[in-house]
């Protein structure tokens, strides 16, 4: 496992953004893996920066995503589907026919599941994965619990998830109670993790990550079980970590 330990956020997204450059210079092809959320944005930010000065090319890069609210339309601003519109696939020359998420519209979990992860197999391994920490641990959204969930599934979110997230919706009350995430066993499978983490609210969380015990009640624990992670954290991120 690398650390990289940056002064600030701005500094942890282009740090994570020179990673994900360097990776789609050496191989165009790449398949990514994206994340949502507010860890990320800076480094979408920071590659279409670079796709504007020419640095940078999308056309035959393929992507997908790590989850979606279940419930939620693609029109929903609070959509991963939108968010990825908003902050990426918008802005740079990817053909958005490349570009996967799972669908928060299909009402059927089971079939939605298998669907995508069907697809992610068909796609072959993911190059990079990018990940953001839940203030309680999670990846993607693999919520703390009693098992580490092998491959995409639908998930009941926590309290703790629901508060984080309220804050980009109108109300707690609509924050989507369900969303469809890759299983552990799905995040592992690619080539490469690369982790950002930003903030004091996530000190113990990512401490737990890196230092505690491989634990199903802290998803991001399983980590340490991946032969490729780099970690790019801020200082008030990395704190708690001796
Ligand atoms: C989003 C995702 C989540 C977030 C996590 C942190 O696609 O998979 O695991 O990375 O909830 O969210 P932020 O970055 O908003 O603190």
């Amino acid at each position: 496992m690398r650390i990289y330990k940056t002064k600030d956020y701005d500094e942890m997204s282009r740090t994570a953004a020179n990673i994900i450059s360097a990776q789609v210079i050496l191989k165009p092809e790449s398949l990514l893996g994206l994340a949502t959320g507010s860890s990320p944005i800076g480094v979408y930010d920071q590659l279409v920066e670079w796709y504007k000065k020419g640095d940078l090319d999308f056309s035959k890069v393929t992507t997908v995503n790590l989850d979606e609210y279940k419930g939620l339309p693609k029109e929903n601003k609070q959509s991963y589907y939108y968010f990825m519109h908003e902050y990426l696939f918008d802005k740079v020359n990817i053909n958005v026919e490349n570009t996967y998420l799972p669908d928060g519209m299909n009402m059927d979990s089971e079939a939605e599941a298998c669907r995508y992860e069907d697809l992610l197999a068909s796609l072959g391994q993911v190059d990079l994965q990018l990940l953001g920490l839940g203030h309680n641990g999670h990846i993607g959204f693999n919520e703390p619990g009693d098992v580490f969930e092998k491959a995409t599934h639908c998930v009941d979110l926590k309290e703790s998830t629901i508060e984080a997230n309220k804050r980009f919706f109108a109300s707690a009350d609509d924050v989507p109670r369900q969303a469809y995430s890759m299983g552990i066993g799905t995040i592992l499978k690619s080539k490469k993790l690369l982790v950002v983490v930003s903030g004091e609210g996530k000190a113990e969380a990512l401490k737990n990550s890196i230092c505690g015990p491989v634990t199903p009640h802290v998803p991001g624990s399983i980590l340490q079980f991946h032969p490729d992670v780099t970690i790019v954290a801020d200082e008030a991120a990395l704190s708690k970590v001796p």
